[in-house]
């Protein structure tokens, strides 16, 4: 799914897509463990929940047209290929990230619908209960939330250790696909 010859990074829109949502997943993971610390019901774990769920329905509703573009644009050629196996483990890496960006979100829809309690979006609309009232789905839902949190912890934290070890140890074009530097010669520029 490479675009060989045209283009040596991802183009604007999938930046765009890759940043957004690694701030907004990043934020959700902080307030999450934050807000699972305090005591049920009470200020400001009730606030802090609003916010998380706003943003992880944020990456819920995004997820599909990300994925989509990114059948659609493909990713970008490499000027020194990696290995088979290199790039083997970093597409089955990125299809794990992927699975759980929407894995997470789901579980926590779940989690919240089936126990009855709010979706809302950042106070401006509620999102609709898909689910019915069920103790025992939103507990289902809960396991579901918490283990899959702790998986994408842990492929999040691979992912950052190769793209440090692209960056600084290999000082390599990886980290320019996804970031790439004023003038170096990355989209069109160099087709
Ligand atoms: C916060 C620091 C982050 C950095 C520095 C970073 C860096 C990068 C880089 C350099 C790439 C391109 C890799 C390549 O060309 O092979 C990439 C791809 C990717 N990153 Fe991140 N990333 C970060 C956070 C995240 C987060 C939070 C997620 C989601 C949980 C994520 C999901 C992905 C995915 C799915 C791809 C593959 C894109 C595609 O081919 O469609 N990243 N990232
Ligand atoms: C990218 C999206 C999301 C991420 C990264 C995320 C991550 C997390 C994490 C790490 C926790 C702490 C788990 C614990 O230690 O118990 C948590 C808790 C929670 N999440 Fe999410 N979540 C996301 C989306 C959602 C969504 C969409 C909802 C509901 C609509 C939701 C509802 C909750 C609730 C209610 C808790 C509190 C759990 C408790 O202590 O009772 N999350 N989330």
């Amino acid at each position: 799914m490479s675009r060989p010859g045209r283009t040596y990074t991802y183009d604007r829109v999938q930046r765009g897509f890759h940043w957004l949502m690694a701030a907004l997943i990043v934020a959700a993971l902080g307030l999450g463990i934050y807000a699972a610390w305090q005591v049920p019901g009470t200020s400001p774990r009730r606030e802090l929940l609003d916010i998380h769920k706003s943003l992880g329905l944020t990456v819920l509703l995004l997820l599909p047209l990300r994925f989509v573009y990114r059948l659609v644009a493909g990713e970008p050629a490499y000027r020194a290929p990696p290995s088979r196996s290199a790039h083997a483990a970093a597409t089955l890496a990125h299809l794990t990230l992927y699975a759980l960006m929407l894995l997470l979100p789901l579980s926590g829809y779940v989690y919240s619908a089936a126990g009855g309690y709010g979706l809302p979006w950042f106070g401006v609309f509620s999102f609709p209960r898909l689910v019915p009232i069920d103790k025992a789905l939103s507990q289902a839902g809960y396991g579901a939330h918490y283990w899959i949190g702790w998986g994408l912890g842990l492929v999040l934290g691979l992912h950052l250790l190769a793209v440090a070890w692209h960056a600084w140890v290999r000082r390599d074009e990886v980290m320019g696909r996804m970031w790439p530097r004023r003038g170096a010669g990355g989209d069109e520029a160099s087709a």
